[in-house]
C-alpha cells in the first residue's frame, strides 16, 4: 500500500497484545521486518511472531523491560543484529494507573513514570544516533486523550506522563527535523484491548454515546494511524499528536 516501507526494520515497545500487537501486525504485513518486544508475556510474543511468520512476515520476540535502560541497550542491539537496521521505533509500551493523588505512593509514581516516559526516553536515546547517521527515522509514540486533557477516571499520573511524552514527541521533532527523522505520537482513546477491561456493559455503552461515530476502538484503528504516520507518504509530517478518538476531542 505504502511505497519503500517492505525491507524496513521495526520495533515496536509492548507489542505481545494489545495496541502493539495490532501494529506490529499491520507493519508486518507491508513487509517491515519488526521486534516483538515484551517484558513478561513471553508465550504470547512468540504467538505474535508465529502469526507474522504464518501470514509471510519477518518478526523476532525480544524480551526487555523497557523501564530498564541496560534492557533497552540490549534491546536496540538486538534489533541491529538480527535484521542489520532499524528504522522505526513505536513507543507503545504503557502501564494503566488508579488511584487519587492522595492513595500515589512513590514507588508507584516512579513505576509509571518509568515505564510510560522513562521507557519511551531510553528507546529514543538509543535509536537517535543510529538515525541521524542514517539520516532517515520515523519515531511514534503512544500518547493519550489524557495527556491532552486529564483524565477523572485514571489516576492523575497517567495524564500527566502521556502529556510529558506529547511534549518529547514536540521536541525531538524540533531537533531531529534536519536529520530526516520525523517524530509524532498517536493520541487514542476508548480503544478495547486488555488495558480496559475493567470497563463494563454499562460504561462501554455511556462512552459510545459519547463519541461521535458512536463506536469503540479497536487496536487496528490506532495501527493504521502509526503505518500512515511511519512512511514516507506523511515525511511533511511531524511533531503532530494524532487522535485516534472517534471525534471525541477535537482541535486540541
Ligand atoms: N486502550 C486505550 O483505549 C488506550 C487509550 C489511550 C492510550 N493508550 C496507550 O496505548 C498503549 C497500548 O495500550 P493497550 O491498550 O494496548 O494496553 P495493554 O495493557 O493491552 O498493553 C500494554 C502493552 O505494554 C506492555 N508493557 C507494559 N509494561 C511494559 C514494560 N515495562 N516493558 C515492556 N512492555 C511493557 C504490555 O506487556 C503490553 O504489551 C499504552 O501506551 C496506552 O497507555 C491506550
Amino acid at each position: 500500500m505504502f511505497k519503500k516501507l517492505s525491507g524496513k526494520t521495526a520495533i515496536i515497545t509492548g507489542s505481545s497484545y494489545g495496541i502493539g500487537k495490532s501494529i506490529a501486525k499491520v507493519l508486518a504485513g507491508e513487509g517491515i521486518k519488526v521486534v516483538i518486544n515484551y517484558s513478561k508475556s513471553e508465550d504470547k510474543a512468540v504467538q505474535v511472531v508465529a502469526e507474522i511468520e504464518n501470514e509471510g512476515g519477518k518478526a523476532i520476540p525480544v524480551k526487555a523491560d523497557v523501564s530498564d535502560s541496560i534492557e533497552v541497550g540490549k534491546l536496540i542491539d538486538t534489533c541491529l543484529k538480527e535484521f542489520g537496521g532499524l528504522d522505526i521505533l513505536v513507543n507503545n509500551a504503557g502501564i494503566l494507573p488508579f488511584g487519587s493523588i492522595e492513595d500515589i505512593t512513590d514507588e508507584y509514581l516512579d513505576r509509571v513514570f518509568r515505564v510510560n516516559v522513562y521507557g519511551a526516553f531510553y528507546c529514543c536515546r538509543e535509536v537517535v544516533p543510529i538515525m541521524k547517521k542514517q539520516k532517515y527515522g520515523k519515531i511514534i509514540n503512544i500518547s493519550s486523550i489524557s495527556g491532552q486533557r486529564g483524565d477523572n477516571t485514571t489516576a492523575p499520573c497517567y495524564g500527566s506522563s502521556k502529556g510529558a511524552l506529547s511534549v518529547l514527541t514536540k521536541s525531538l521533532a524540533r531537533q531531529l527535523g534536519p536529520y530526516g527523522i520525523n517524530v509524532n505520537a498517536v493520541a487514542p482513546h476508548a480503544i478495547i484491548t486488555p488495558m480496559m477491561e475493567y470497563w463494563d456493559e454499562e460504561k462501554r455503552n455511556k462512552t459510545k454515546e459519547s463519541i461521535p461515530v458512536r463506536r469503540l476502538g479497536t487496536p487496528e484503528d490506532v495501527a493504521a494511524a502509526v503505518l500512515f504516520l511511519a512512511s514516507d507518504e506523511a515525511s511533511f509530517i511531524t511533531g503532530q499528536i494524532i487522535n485516534v478518538n472517534g471525534g471525541f476531542l477535537m482541535d486540541s
